[in-house]
């Protein structure tokens, strides 16, 4: 017998003759007459109906349990699905105890049940269908990258610098280190990290390869509970050399953000259509709309928070950080679609960004990329190339010394570059209308849980 995975089964044009299909059983239906069975194998949203003759029945065939299916693959008579399996035999591989099994059979768990049970809850339809978009979309993410000339690197996960600055960091010890003596014995001699960005890194790589991406795991110890924050995420990031403008890190975003969004809902529309349909029903997708009136500075910005009828919890302020609820109102004042933010205060920002020198310090040429339901989805920014400038900040920053490398790069052959960062998960929060980062990544890290 031929092995088909449950999607070529459906696919097939033609009745095939001798098959072998394996996977969990989604629904029995015994009547009087027919068995019916619903298989599912992960490679589908849709499960292949098996129709079976009712003394193929056997106890342990049960919703959950694993089995391989021979017989004959046919057109279906029905006319939601094309092909079913006519099953010569059953084999229960290994049965599944439906009273003690979280997941019921044919049920819509919500997300928060199903988040109990990282365990299983791939099993779920939505769970399958959020992984198997997450899987088509890195591939859509890197072949943005490859087709466009970019050159992927591995940017490392243990690093000794913070690139942002902000002190949210992992420390890494080995497991004999106690926390007193580990001055004296640290594993790398140095203070390690969990890294929080792979910037820093990609900006040495983009000084050989001009343009240059990473896309891997980055980590904060960002003592959120929010629908936003995980302490372990996926962060997508590119670094361009001879970039002059943020007009330049805006349109690679945006283009970006196109691009693998079109190839997700085309290779999988109907996974997509199910978040659609059943868990954002009520929201506006005008995913391909970045329309130029929005991108804004963060003067004009701060001035229209100040006008608003709206009364904030935090005050709007120049100088301080958008908050979420000032970044929703910018993005409803826009009309409910992406919003660029440009050019921050200098103080808020990290000490690589490029000064905008409208001032004494005054604002950098920052960039963050604000979405409908999500807020943040991209921060870039020029980098400072100017060796004068780069020096006297990190000098009053005391990191003179630890970043004597980063140093060097602007005495060696420095060239204007920029770049940005995009927190995978937040896209495909928006783009699937999810609510909860927690529901987007396969096993969710965030503070107080660290399930299996
Ligand atoms: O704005 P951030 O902090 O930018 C950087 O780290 C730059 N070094 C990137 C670069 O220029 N190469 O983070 C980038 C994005 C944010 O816009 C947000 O989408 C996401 O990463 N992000 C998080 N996502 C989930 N959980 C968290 N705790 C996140 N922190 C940031
Ligand atoms: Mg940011």
């Amino acid at each position: 017998a031929v092995r088909l995975r449950v999607r070529e089964a459906l696919g097939a044009r033609q009745p095939v003759g001798e098959v072998k299909v394996q996977g969990w059983v989604r629904s029995v239906r015994s009547q009087k007459e027919v068995l019916f069975l619903h298989i599912n194998d992960g490679s589908s949203l849709e499960s292949l109906q098996v129709v079976a003759d009712p003394s193929l029945e056997d106890r342990d065939l049960t919703f959950g349990s694993a089995v391989e299916v021979r017989g004959k693959l046919v057109k279906s008579p029905h006319k939601m699905q094309n092909m079913e399996l006519k099953a010569e035999t059953i084999r229960v591989v290994g049965p599944c105890d439906t009273w003690l099994f979280p997941l019921k059979m044919k049920v819509r768990h919500p997300l928060e049940y199903v988040r109990q049970f990282p365990h299983l809850r791939c099993r779920n339809n939505t769970l399958g269908s959020l992984l198997r978009i997450r899987s088509e979309a890195t591939a859509a993410i890197h072949s943005f990258f490859q087709d466009n000339g970019y050159v992927h690197i591995h940017t490392p996960i243990i690093t000794s610098n913070d690139c942002e600055g902000a002190g949210e960091l992992f420390q890494i010890e080995t497991s004999h280190e106690t926390s007193e003596s580990a001055k004296k014995t640290h594993f790398f001699s140095v203070p390690a990290f969990l890294t929080v960005s792979g910037q820093l890194h990609l900006e040495v790589m983009a000084g050989a390869f001009t343009h240059v991406f990473t896309f891997g795991p980055t980590f904060r110890a960002e003592n959120s509970q929010s629908r936003r924050h995980l302490a372990e995420f996926y962060m997508v990031e590119a670094e361009l050399s001879f970039t002059e403008s943020l007009q330049d890190i805006m349109q690679v975003m945006e283009d970006l953000f196109k691009t693998a969004t079109s190839t997700v809902l085309s290779k999988c529309p109907h996974d997509v259509e199910l978040f659609h349909k059943h868990i954002a029903p009520a929201q506006l997708f005008f995913f391909f709309f970045f329309p130029p009136s929005c991108r804004i500075s963060y003067n004009e910005a701060v001035a229209t928070l100040k006008r608003a009828s709206q009364t904030f919890t935090f005050k709007p302020e120049w100088g301080c950080d958008l908050q979420t609820e000032h970044e929703k109102y910018l993005v409803k004042h826009c009309g409910d679609v992406p919003v660029f933010v440009i050019n921050y205060p200098y103080d808020l920002k990290p000490f690589y960004m490029r000064d905008n020198e409208d001032g004494p310090q005054h604002t950098v040429a920052a960039v963050d990329l604000l979405v409908p339901g999500v807020g943040e989805l991209c921060g870039g920014s020029l980098r400072e190339e100017r060796l004068p400038f780069l020096e006297s900040r990190l000098r009053r920053l005391g990191l003179a010394d630890a970043y004597q490398w980063y140093l060097d790069l602007r005495k060696f052959g420095s060239v204007p570059h920029g770049g940005f960062g995009m927190g995978f998960e937040r896209y495909l929060q928006y783009v699937l209308g999810v609510d909860n980062i927690k529901d987007v990544i396969p096993f969710p890290r965030f503070s107080h849980s660290c399930l299996l």
